[in-house]
């Protein structure tokens, strides 16, 4: 059988920019026109869980209207030549709906909710233009974002570290490299790989072995395939 090298992406915020999902951190994103304590962290779920369960309905509806753009659809294209493993700090479902098939979700997923007394029950959200509220029940518990809010575990980060600790590729994209474990994924690549990062203002904080294609994502991900098909 056929060896396919592995070749891992970390994506965020950025690789969906250009399907219209804001970002968090640039001029005019997420955390600008809203108090992230307020919408993305355990203590505001507790304060104020009506206003969280209408950011998030909010947002699902904005990700079900958006498509895939061309770095989603590129990297799931690269499934015909590598071993191909996504892990997104992503809410959306847009590396799914390209067609990548292993996709990892660290900090959750906007079109499933979880139980409020059992995170490990995870249902999905049918009626995406009504969303959920404070009581919606399913299965008898009442449920709230399936999203990993500050403050609390990521459950799939042991998971993440497993795949990028046997990549032979490993590219970063879109993200601010600001929010931890996510960011710290690069640091447990075997030595001497290649490890690429695309995004138009890339974090200063990467090691100098990093390739960085300071480009948006589309027009990065097209130069990757370039270089990883003509290496
Ligand atoms: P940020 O908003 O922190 O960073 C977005 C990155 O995308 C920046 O580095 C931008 O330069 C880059 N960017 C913007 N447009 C781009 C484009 N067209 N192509 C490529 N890159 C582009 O978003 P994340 O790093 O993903 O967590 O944020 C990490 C986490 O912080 C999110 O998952 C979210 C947030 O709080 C939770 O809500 C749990």
């Amino acid at each position: 059988m056929e060896n396919k090298p592995r070749l891992v992406f970390s994506t965020g915020a950025g690789v969906s920019a250009e399907s219209g999902i804001s970002t968090f951190r640039d001029s005019g994103g997420l955390w600008e026109q809203y108090d992230v304590m307020e919408v993305a962290s355990s203590e505001g779920y507790h304060k104020n869980p009506a206003l969280i369960h209408r950011f998030y309905n909010a947002r699902r509806r904005q990700a079900a209207n958006a498509a895939p753009n061309n770095a989603h659809l590129g990297i799931a294209r690269l499934e015909n030549k590598f071993d191909v493993y996504v892990i997104t700090q992503n809410v959306d479902n847009l590396h799914e709906r390209a067609g990548s098939t292993n996709v990892t979700h660290l900090h959750g997923r906007l079109d499933y909710v979880q139980a409020c007394d059992n995170p490990e029950l995870v249902y999905k959200v049918d009626d995406i233009e009504t969303g959920t509220s404070v009581d919606t029940v399913i299965d008898g518990h009442r449920v709230r974002p399936h999203i990993v809010f500050f403050g609390e575990p990521v459950p799939e980060f042991e998971n993440a570290l497993r795949i990028v600790r046997q990549a032979d590729i490993f590219v970063i994209i879109g993200t601010s490299l600001s929010v931890y474990p996510a960011a710290s994924l690069l640091h447990y690549v075997r030595p001497g790989i290649p490890v690429y990062y695309i995004d138009p203002q890339p974090s200063a904080d990467v090691p100098h072995n990093v390739r960085v294609i300071a480009k948006p994502a589309t027009e990065g991900v097209e130069e990757l395939i370039n270089i990883l098909t003509h290496e």
